[in-house]
C-alpha cells in the first residue's frame, strides 16, 4: 500500500489558534494606547527593533589574538538551521551592530546611509537578508511586536470597508502635533528612562486627507476621529511588501523615481477629480512600502544622481518626496551595499560626493581564517546534501586554503611564507611566534581580505568536479585542476601577474596536500597501537638503563646488555633532537615519568605527542620496506603485500574519513612520491 499521510493531523499539528489570534490582533485606539503604556516598546523605531532583534539571539564573548570580540549569535541563522549563517567576520559584524546601537540611540547614525562595502562575493547580500528576515520573524514575536491601522470607510448604514495606511505608519501619528507633547507627558511620566517614548513624524498625505475630512465632519473634534480608526498588529513581510523592501536599479537610463516614492493612480484621477488627491496616488514605491522596517539598496553605487536627493533625504531627514505631495516621514533602516570596483568609481565622482558625506562605511571583507571558510562550502557540500558521491577527506580544505591564500598579502617578515602565515591566523602555533605577533601580522596589512578568490568561485569549481561522471568519489586534484583552469577565463581577473600569481598559489597548496597525505598514510601504515607500545617500551627501558647508568636485560637472551644507543637515536632523530641535547630529553621523560609513578599512574606514549610522533615515524621506516608501498605504482602486489596494503587502507578509511576508492588513490598518490625517491621526509 502507498504511503498515506494524514493531512488533518498535519493541520492540528501547524496550527496554534492562540498565536493565530495574537497576530491578527485588531482593536480601538483607546486599547492601542492601552497596550502602549504597558509596553512602550511597541513604539520603537525602525532602528531600535532591529538593534534589539539582534541582541534578542544572545551573544559570546571570546578573546582572539588578544583582542576582545563579541559574536552575536543570531548571525548564525538559527531560526533556518545556518541556512544564512555568516562565518568569520565577527569584527566586521560587531562594527555593523556598534553603528545599529548608536542608531537606536539616536546618536546620529540614524541620519545616514549605511553601506556595506567589500569584494564581490563577501556575504554582503547575505547579511542583509539576514536583517530582513530577523525582522520579519521579530515583528510576529511579543516581544518585537508592532502596530498600524486602517480607517474603517462607510457612513454607519452598509458594510464598513477598512483601508490600511498605505504607508502602515505608527497609530500615535495619530495624534494631533498640538498634543502630542501633553500625551507624550502623561506617558512617559510613568515610565523609566530608557523606556522613554519618543514620537516622530506626522500622519502621510492619506492619512491627513482621511484625517481632515472627518475632523470637519465632527465639528473639530479630532477624538472622535479616532472612533474611524482601527488599529492592528504589523506583520513584516517582504513577500508581502510590507515593511520590508529592496531596491536594485535597472539600467542607468530605466530609472524612475516612482520605483521608491511612487506614482500617480491615473484611472482613479477620473474617480477623484485631482492629481493632487492622495486617494489617487499609489503609495507603493519601495520607501513606501519599507517603513516601520528595512530597505535594501542593491548595488547602490548604481543609482542615478536623480535619485540620489530621495536616496539623501530619507536617510538625512527621513522625509520622502511623493510626486505632487508634501515631504511624508518614514521611519526605515535604510541600508545600501556595493563591491569594490564601483565604490572606486564614486571615490573619483564629485556628483556622489553628497553621498559619501552621508554615509558609514562598513567593510566586509572576505574570510581569512581557514577554518571559518571551509564552513560556507561544508553548509552545502556534506555527506547529507551530496548524495552518491564521496568527498575525499582535504578537498574542500584544500580548495579553501587556496582562496585564502589568494586573499593574504605578503608577510613582510621574509622568513615567513604566505602557508605559514594562514596557519598563524588559524590559529595554528608555530615556533618563535605568540599570539602579539600575530596580531602584528594582521596589523602590517593594509587591504588584506578586500582582494582575492571569491567563495562563489570555489562554490561553482566544487560543483563542476562533483558533475563529473565516472567516478564515485572527487578528491582535491580534481578541484584544483578545476580551479586552475577555470583561471583563464576568470572574468574578474583582469592582469596576468594576478593569474600567475593565483596559479603559483595552486602549488602550494598541492605541496601542502602532498606532506598531509604523506604524513596520514605514515600514520595508517604505523597505527598499529601494539607494535607502538612495544617499541616505547623497549625505548623507555633503554632510556631508563641510560640515565641512570644501568644494563638492560635483553629479553630473548636474558642477558644484561649496554643500553642500545642506535635504537634511541633513531627515534630522537625522528623529531629533530640533536645529540647534545639527547641528555636533556631522555632525563626530561624520565621525571615525567617518575612524577606519574607518585600519583600511581603509568606512562602512556599518547601522553607525550612529540614521543608518539617519533615513534610513528620509527615504525614506519622499519615497515614501509615490509609493505613494499613503491610496488603498488608497479601494480605487480604479492598476497602478503597486498593483505598489508589492506590494513592500511582500512585504517584510512576507518581514522581519516576515506572511502575505498579514495583511499586506494591516495595509496597509489604517496606510493608515486616515494617512488620519486623522497621517502624520508
Ligand atoms: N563570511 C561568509 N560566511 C558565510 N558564507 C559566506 C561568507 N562569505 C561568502 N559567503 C557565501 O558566498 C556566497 C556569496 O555571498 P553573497 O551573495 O552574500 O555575496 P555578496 O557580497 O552580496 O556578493 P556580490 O558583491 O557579488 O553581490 C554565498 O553563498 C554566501 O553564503
Ligand atoms: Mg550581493
Amino acid at each position: 500500500m502507498a504511503h498515506k499521510i494524514d493531512v488533518d493531523a498535519l493541520v492540528g499539528q501547524l496550527q496554534d489558534v492562540d498565536s493565530f489570534r495574537e497576530l491578527n490582533w485588531e482593536g480601538t485606539f483607546q486599547e492601542y494606547v492601552d497596550i502602549v503604556t504597558q509596553d512602550p516598546r511597541v513604539t520603537r523605531t525602525a532602528y531600535q527593533r532591529l538593534y534589539d532583534m539582534i541582541i534578542s539571539y544572545g551573544t559570546d564573548e571570546y578573546i582572539d589574538s588578544k583582542k576582545r570580540i563579541t559574536h552575536y549569535r543570531f548571525f548564525d541563522d538559527p531560526d533556518n538551521a545556518g541556512q544564512d549563517a555568516v562565518y568569520g567576520l565577527d569584527i566586521p559584524l560587531m562594527k555593523m551592530v556598534n553603528v545599529f546601537k548608536s542608531a537606536a540611540r539616536r546618536y546620529g547614525t540614524e541620519r545616514r546611509v549605511i553601506l556595506l562595502h567589500g569584494p564581490v562575493g563577501s556575504s554582503k547580500s547575505t547579511i542583509v537578508r539576514l536583517l530582513k528576515k530577523g525582522l520579519q520573524h521579530y515583528s510576529k514575536t511579543p516581544e518585537g511586536r508592532l502596530y498600524t491601522f486602517q480607517w474603517i470607510e462607510g457612513d454607519g448604514e452598509g458594510p464598513e470597508t477598512l483601508a490600511p495606511c498605505p504607508i502602515h505608519e505608527e497609530p500615535l501619528h495619530l495624534i494631533p502635533l498640538e498634543v502630542r507633547g501633553k500625551f507624550l507627558a502623561q506617558l512617559n511620566e510613568h515610565l523609566d528612562e530608557d523606556q522613554t517614548v519618543f514620537l516622530e513624524g506626522d500622519l502621510c498625505p492619506y492619512c491627513r486627507r482621511n484625517f481632515e475630512e472627518l475632523e470637519r465632519r465632527h465639528d473639530g473634534d479630532w477624538t472622535k476621529v479616532l472612533g474611524h480608526v482601527r488599529v492592528k498588529r504589523l506583520l513584516l513581510s517582504e513577500k508581502d511588501r510590507v515593511g520590508i523592501g529592496t531596491f536594485q536599479p535597472k539600467d542607468e537610463k530605466n530609472q524612475d523615481s516612482t520605483e521608491l516614492t511612487g506614482d500617480i493612480n491615473y484611472r482613479k484621477i477620473a474617480e477623484y477629480g485631482s492629481e493632487s488627491d492622495p486617494r489617487a496616488f499609489n503609495f507603493d514605491g519601495e520607501f513606501n512600502i519599507a517603513n516601520r522596517g528595512l530597505i535594501e539598496f542593491v548595488e547602490v553605487l548604481k543609482l542615478d544622481v536623480a535619485f540620489l536627493y530621495d536616496l539623501l533625504g530619507a536617510s538625512q531627514e527621513h522625509k520622502i518626496k511623493p510626486k505632487k505631495f508634501a515631504q511624508t516621514d518614514i521611519d526605515e533602516v535604510i541600508v545600501g551595499h556595493t563591491n569594490e570596483p564601483e565604490y572606486r568609481k564614486l571615490q573619483k565622482n564629485e556628483y556622489m560626493e553628497a553621498l559619501r558625506d552621508r554615509t558609514v562605511k562598513i567593510d566586509i571583507p572576505y574570510i581569512t581564517k581557514l577554518a571559518e571558510e571551509i564552513k560556507i562550502y561544508l553548509k552545502d557540500y556534506n555527506p547529507s546534501k551530496i548524495r552518491g558521491k564521496h568527498i575525499a577527506p582535504h578537498t574542500i580544505e584544500m580548495a579553501g586554503m587556496w582562496a585564502v591564500l589568494t586573499r593574504l598579502e605578503d608577510p613582510k617578515k621574509a622568513e615567513l611564507t604566505l602557508l605559514q602565515k594562514l596557519k598563524l591566523y588559524d590559529g595554528k602555533m608555530l615556533p618563535g611566534y605568540t599570539e602579539d605577533s600575530v596580531r602584528e601580522l594582521r596589523k602590517e596589512t593594509s587591504r588584506e581580505g578586500m582582494e582575492g578568490i571569491s567563495p562563489r568561485y570555489i562554490q561553482d569549481k566544487i560543483s563542476n568536479a562533483l558533475v563529473v561522471e565516472g567516478s564515485r568519489s572527487i578528491n582535491p586534484f580534481m578541484v584544483l585542476n578545476e580551479l586552475e583552469s577555470g583561471l583563464k577565463h576568470h572574468s574578474l581577473i583582469d592582469n596576468e601577474e594576478v593569474r600567475a600569481r593565483y596559479r603559483e598559489l595552486l602549488g602550494v597548496v598541492k605541496e601542502e596536500y602532498e606532506n598531509i597525505v604523506k604524513n596520514e598514510v605514515q600514520r595508517a601504515i604505523s597505527a598499529d597501537e601494539e607494535a607502538i607500545s612495544k617499541l616505547c617500551s623497549n625505548y623507555i627501558d633503554n632510556v631508563k638503563a641510560y640515565t641512570q647508568k644501568e644494563r638492560v636485560r635483553n629479553k630473548y637472551t636474558g642477558r644484561d646488555e649496554e643500553p642500545d644507543e642506535r635504537l634511541m637515536r633513531s627515534i630522537e632523530e625522528k623529531i629533530d633532537i640533536p645529540e647534545s641535547r639527547k641528555d636533556d630529553f631522555r632525563r626530561e621523560i624520565m621525571n615525567y615519568i617518575g612524577a606519574l609513578a607518585i600519583e600511581g599512574k603509568t606512562f602512556d606514549y599518547k601522553m607525550n605527542p612529540r614521543l608518539h610522533r617519533a615513534l610513528e615515524l620509527k615504525l614506519f621506516e622499519d615497515q614501509k620496506d615490509t609493505i613494499k608501498l613503491t610496488t603498488l605504482v608497479s601494480n605487480v602486489v604479492d598476497k602478503a603485500t597486498q593483505e598489508k596494503i589492506d590494513i592500511v587502507k582500512s585504517r584510512l578509511i576507518k581514522n581519516y574519513g576515506y572511502d575505498e576508492e579514495s583511499a586506494t588513490d591516495v595509496l597509489n598518490y604517496v606510493a608515486s612520491i616515494f617512488a620519486r625517491g623522497d621517502a624520508s621526509s
